[in-house]
């Protein structure tokens, strides 16, 4: 004789996918509690932040599911870096172009000289974080949002002239108040 299929044998498994999943709801639900609280306490502590470009920020990157506000800075001042070199390039690709007008030109190279200047900068207030200097991270870090003004003013000086790194510099500007916002908790 076969053995009965029992009904009872299966329960394990729908169990145990039940329970994962609910885990799974429950945890997402910690972990996006975490950005939004944080990116909602950036947003009223400086009014240059936007909610929504916080949380996007975060969850493009990896560990931001952390559920810990200290690592939750660390990120931030990553995700400055990855913004700083992907700038840097991009303003190399664009002096590329032998067409670009000398104006132009100059000014672009003073960005790229600002921009290798916080690309140090940003190494340094990540250091100085990882040690709990938050004063010294503060400093570097608002070096870093002095960068991105000081390379979009440049465009500003002659009449008729736009900056084409407008959207790249405010995208740091903005990371980097991120950052200050919460390297100011003292995490
Ligand atoms: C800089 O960061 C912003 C916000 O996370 C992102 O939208 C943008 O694509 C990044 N820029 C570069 C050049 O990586």
């Amino acid at each position: 004789m076969k053995p009965k299929f029992s009904p009872f044998m299966t329960t394990p498994l729908p169990c145990l996918l039940l329970f994962i999943i609910i885990f799974n709801i429950s945890t997402t639900f910690v972990v996006a509690d975490l950005v939004q609280k944080a990116c909602k306490k950036c947003e009223i502590d400086d009014p240059n932040i936007n909610y929504n470009f916080c949380t996007s920020s975060f969850r493009a990157h990896s560990g931001s599911d952390s559920t810990d506000l200290r690592k939750l800075g660390a990120i931030s001042l990553s995700l400055i870096q990855r913004n700083l070199s992907s700038s840097f390039e991009y303003v190399e690709k664009l002096l590329q172009n032998k067409e670009i007008d000398s104006y132009k030109r100059v000014r672009l190279n003073d960005c790229l000289d600002v921009y290798s200047d916080a690309i140090v900068t940003v190494e340094e207030g990540k250091k100085a974080y990882k040690e709990k200097h938050y004063d010294d991270a503060n400093i570097k870090v608002s070096a870093v949002m002095d960068s991105a003004r000081v390379c979009e003013d440049g465009f500003r000086e002659k009449e008729g002239v736009s900056s084409p790194l407008t959207k790249w510099n405010k995208d740091m500007f903005q990371l980097a108040a991120i950052a200050l916002s919460i390297i100011n908790m003292h995490p």
